[in-house]
C-alpha cells in the first residue's frame, strides 16, 4: 500500500481528525449529537472516499486498466509526467519500455514524495528509469522525443485554465505524431474545472485526436492520440538524473 505513496495526505489526515474529534465529542457529550453528527458523517464519508482513492493499490489497478488499453511496446520511449514514486514509470520499464519520469516532487500531493524515494523503488525492482525534475508546463525534453505519455493524478493540481493549456501544448510538443497520451483523474470539480466537452475541445485545439473518456470507478481517464504534420529532430535537453 505504501510503495507508491498515499495521495493527498493532508486531506486524509483532515478527514481522520474530523472523524475522531466529532466521534469523541458525541461519546463524551451525547446532548451535542445534533451538532457533531453532521461533522462525523462528513469525516466518515470523506475519509472513506480518500482511503479508497488515495491508496496505491487503487492506483495500481487504475494503472493496469490504463496500460492494457495503451499496450506499450518494447523499447518505446514513454514519459510518466508527475511520476511521484514511479507508479507508471516503473511498470513501463518492467514491460521493456525506455521509461522516463518527471516530477516536481511536491510533498502535499503524495506521502513521502521525493526523487530519492522513487529511485529507491526503481533499484528495489532492479530496472532502469530516467527520473529527473521537470514541470508539466515546461517539460525538459525536445520536440517529438516520446512515443507515448502518461499522466496520472497530476491535472487536479493545475487550477488555472491558461496553465492547463500550457501543459497540453507541452504534452503535444514532446510526443511524436501518432503517440498515445493518457490523462487519468479528470474531474469537473478539480484542477481547471473543465467538463468532458471542454477537455475534448481544448485537446483538439492542440491537435490531439480521437479523444475518448473511460471511467474507472470514481476516476475518469482520457485516452487520446497526437496528430501533427511535421516531425522534428530527436534528443533531450536538461540534466539527466543519472549524469
Ligand atoms: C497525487 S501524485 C500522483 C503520482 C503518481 N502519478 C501516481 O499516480 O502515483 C501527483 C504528482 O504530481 C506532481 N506534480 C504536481 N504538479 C506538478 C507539475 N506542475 N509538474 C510536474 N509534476 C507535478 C506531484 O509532485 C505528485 O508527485
Amino acid at each position: 500500500m505504501l510503495k507508491y505513496g498515499i495521495q493527498g495526505p493532508d486531506a486524509v489526515f483532515a478527514f481522520g481528525f474530523l472523524l475522531i474529534l466529532s466521534g469523541t465529542r458525541i461519546c463524551l457529550s451525547p446532548e451535542y449529537i445534533i451538532l457533531f453528527l453532521p461533522l462525523f458523517v462528513i469525516g466518515f464519508l470523506g475519509g472513506s472516499l480518500m482511503i479508497i482513492e488515495s491508496n496505491s493499490k487503487f492506483r495500481e489497478r487504475l494503472r493496469d486498466f490504463s496500460l492494457k488499453r495503451r499496450d506499450p511496446k518494447n523499447n518505446q520511449k514513454v514519459l510518466d509526467v508527475g511520476t511521484g514514486r514511479g507508479l507508471f514509470a516503473i511498470e513501463l520499464a518492467h514491460k521493456g519500455c525506455s521509461a522516463y519520469g518527471i516530477d516536481i516532487w511536491s510533498n502535499q500531493d503524495l506521502l513521502g514524495n521525493s526523487l530519492g524515494k522513487v529511485k529507491k523503488n526503481m533499484k528495489r525492482d532492479g530496472i532502469e528509469v530516467d527520473f529527473r525534475y521537470g514541470d508539466i508546463r515546461e517539460i525538459p525534453f525536445v520536440d517529438d522525443f516520446f512515443d507515448s505519455v502518461v499522466c496520472s493524478y497530476l491535472v487536479h493540481n493545475i487550477h488555472k485554465p491558461s496553465e492547463m493549456r500550457m501543459a497540453i501544448k507541452e504534452l503535444g510538443r514532446v510526443t511524436k505524431d501518432g503517440s498515445k497520451v493518457l490523462l487519468a483523474d479528470i474531474n469537473p470539480f478539480l484542477g481547471p474545472g473543465w467538463t468532458k466537452s471542454v477537455w475534448k475541445n481544448e485537446l483538439e485545439k492542440e491537435n490531439f485526436k480521437d479523444v475518448e473518456f473511460n471511467n474507472f470507478l470514481l476516476t475518469s481517464v482520457i485516452f487520446t492520440y497526437v496528430s501533427k504534420k511535421e516531425k522534428k529532430s530527436e534528443g533531450f535537453i536538461g540534466k539527466s538524473s543519472c549524469d
